[in-house]
C-alpha cells in the first residue's frame, strides 16, 4: 500500500522525521508540490554519528540509499536551490545519482525574476504582507497558472531554454520596473542556464511514466507533502497560504499517480500549535507560555531561522484536516515540550461574532476575529522525552493524547516524544486497522 503523509496545521510539524523513519519501508519517495520553501530535518549517518540535515526541495527518502527519490511534476525547482542541495548532500557522503533522484520534466522552474518579484509584491503588500519565504514560490506559480512558465524539461534543450529565458526575463524585467525590483541580467541568466542543463539533465524524465511503472511493479510508494493543510492554495487560510495544493488532492495533480494509488493518508500534527509568516491564528499565545514553548521546542524556521508563532492544539483545524485529507490517522509530534506546564489548552470551537462553530470560517478576517473556545486540561510535569510504550507515558499525558484524539477524530499511529527516530511510540494495532504494516 502506498502512503502519503501531510502536514494537518500550518507546516513545521515534523513531516521530516515521519517520512525518514518510514523510508525503509517503501520503494520510491515523491514529493508532488511546494519547492524549497519546505525544510525537512533528518538525520544522515556520518563518520560513525548520527547528525541532523535540513533537506529543502529532495524527498527525505534521499539518505536511504536504496530508495529512489522522485521530484514530481507539481513541485517548482529552482536549480541553483537543488543544485546545491544535491552537492551537500554528495560532501556528507549522501549518494546523489540519477538512479536514486529524479525530477520530473513537467516540474516547472524558479528562475531568479520570481525571487526578485517575491520580494517586490510582498513589498508592496506592507502590513498585509503574506510573510513568504522569498524563494519566488508564488510568482513561479503564477507563472504556471499563466501559461507562460518555463518547465524542468526545457534544461534538455539548451537552445530552447536560452531563448526562453531571454523572452521571460524582458517580460519579467518589465514587472520588475513597474513594481520598483532589481531587474536580472539576461546574458548572465543565460550563461547560467546552460550550467543548469548540463548538472540537471541526467535526472531529468518523465517521471508520470516513472512512478505508475513502479507501482505496477509493486513498488511501495511513499507521498512526502510540504507546507500543510491550512496553507493549501484551496482549503488553507487565503490568501495568507502557499500557492499550491500542499492538502491531499495535490498528491495526485503533482505526481501523476491516480487516485486510487494514494492509499493511506496519515496526518502528521504537533501537540500544539505554530505558525510562520502572517495569517489569523485564533489559538496563538503572545504571553510567556507561548515565549516558553517557542523556546522549548526550538520553532525557529528551518528554512529562514524565523521565529515561529506559537499557541494551543486547534482541534477545529485538525477536524478539518482529518476531513480534508480523509486521513486515516495521526503522527503527533513534540509531546514533550509540553512537559512542563500546569495546564494545557485544547480549542474545541471558535467565537465569531458571538456564535459558536465548530467550523473553519472561510475568510481570513473571520478567522482573525475568531476567539478560540477551549477545555482545559491538567499539564503532566514530568519527562516524557523519548518514552517509547504509551502506557509508560504520565497518566495525564495520556488522558490529554486520548482527548486530542477524540476531538480531531482519527486515532494516533505515532506519537513522537523527541527528535531521534527512536524516541517514538508507533502504535502497530492502528496502523494494522489502517492496512499498513511496518512490522517485518
Ligand atoms: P511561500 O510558500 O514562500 O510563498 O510562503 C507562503 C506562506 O507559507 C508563508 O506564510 C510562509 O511562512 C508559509 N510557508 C511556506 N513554506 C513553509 C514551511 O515549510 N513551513 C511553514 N510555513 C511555510
Amino acid at each position: 500500500m502506498n502512503l502519503a503523509i501531510i502536514g494537518a496545521q500550518w507546516g513545521d510539524e515534523g513531516k521530516g522525521k515521519i517520512v525518514d523513519m518510514l523510508a525503509p519501508h517503501f520503494d520510491v519517495v515523491t514529493r508532488y508540490q511546494g519547492g524549497h520553501n519546505a525544510g525537512h530535518t533528518v538525520i544522515i549517518r556520518q563518520g560513525g554519528a548520527d547528525q541532523k540535515f535540513v533537506l529543502h526541495l529532495i524527498p527525505s527518502g534521499i539518505t536511504h540509499a536504496a530508495k529512489t527519490c522522485v521530484i514530481g511534476n507539481g513541485v517548482v525547482v529552482d536549480p541553483r536551490a537543488l543544485i546545491a542541495e544535491m552537492a551537500e548532500l554528495r560532501g556528507k557522503g549522501v549518494e546523489v545519482t540519477p538512479r536514486n533522484l529524479k525530477v520530473s520534466n513537467r516540474a516547472h522552474l524558479i528562475l531568479p525574476y520570481h525571487v526578485a518579484l517575491d520580494r517586490a509584491i510582498e513589498a508592496g503588500r506592507g502590513g498585509n504582507a503574506v510573510g513568504t519565504t522569498m524563494r519566488g514560490i508564488g510568482p513561479a506559480y503564477e507563472d504556471k497558472m499563466a501559461r507562460r512558465g518555463l518547465m524542468v524539461g526545457e534544461l534538455t534543450d539548451p537552445a530552447r531554454l536560452s531563448e526562453r529565458l531571454r523572452a521571460n526575463t524582458r517580460q519579467a524585467n518589465r514587472l520588475l520596473a513597474m513594481l520598483g525590483g532589481e531587474p536580472i541580467d539576461e546574458d548572465r541568466l543565460v550563461e547560467e542556464g546552460s550550467q543548469w542543463c548540463q548538472l540537471l539533465a541526467p535526472h531529468i524524465e518523465d517521471t508520470t511514466y516513472y512512478l505508475n511503472q513502479a507501482m505496477r511493479d509493486g513498488q511501495r510508494i511513499l507521498i512526502e507533502g510540504a507546507q500543510a493543510t491550512m496553507l493549501d492554495i484551496d482549503h488553507g487560510t487565503y490568501p495568507f497560504v502557499t500557492s499550491s495544493s500542499s492538502s491531499v488532492g495535490g498528491a495526485c495533480t503533482g505526481t501523476g499517480l491516480p487516485p486510487s494509488a494514494v492509499g493511506l493518508v496519515i496526518g502528521v500534527i504537533k501537540a500544539y500549535t505554530t505558525r510562520v509568516g502572517g495569517g489569523p491564528f485564533p489559538t496563538e499565545l503572545n504571553d510567556e507560555t507561548g515565549e516558553a514553548i517557542r523556546a522549548r521546542g526550538q520553532e525557529f524556521g528551518a528554512s529562514t531561522g524565523r521565529p515561529r508563532r506559537t499557541g494551543w492544539f486547534d482541534a477545529v483545524i485538525a477536524r478539518y484536516s482529518v476531513m480534508i485529507n480523509g486521513l486515516g490517522a495521526l503522527a503527533l509530534t513534540k509531546l514533550d515540550v509540553l512537559d512542563e506546564l500546569d495546564e494545557i489548552r485544547v480549542c474545541t470551537g471558535y467565537r465569531i461574532n458571538g456564535q459558536v462553530t465548530d467550523r473553519v470560517p472561510f475568510d481570513a478576517e473571520s478567522l482573525s476575529a475568531a476567539e478560540p473556545v477551549c477545555e482545559t486540561l491538567p499539564g503532566w510535569k514530568s519527562p516524557t522525552r523519548g518514552i517509547r510504550r504509551f502506557n509508560d507515558l504520565p497518566s495525564r499525558a495520556q488522558d490529554y493524547l486520548r482527548r486530542l484524539s477524540e476531538l480531531s477524530g482519527a486515532p494516533f499511529a505515532f506519537i513522537s516524544t523527541g527528535p531521534e527516530r527512536s524516541e517514538t511510540i508507533v502504535d502497530h494495532d492502528v496502523l494494522r486497522a489502517c492496512g499498513l504494516s511496518l512490522e517485518e
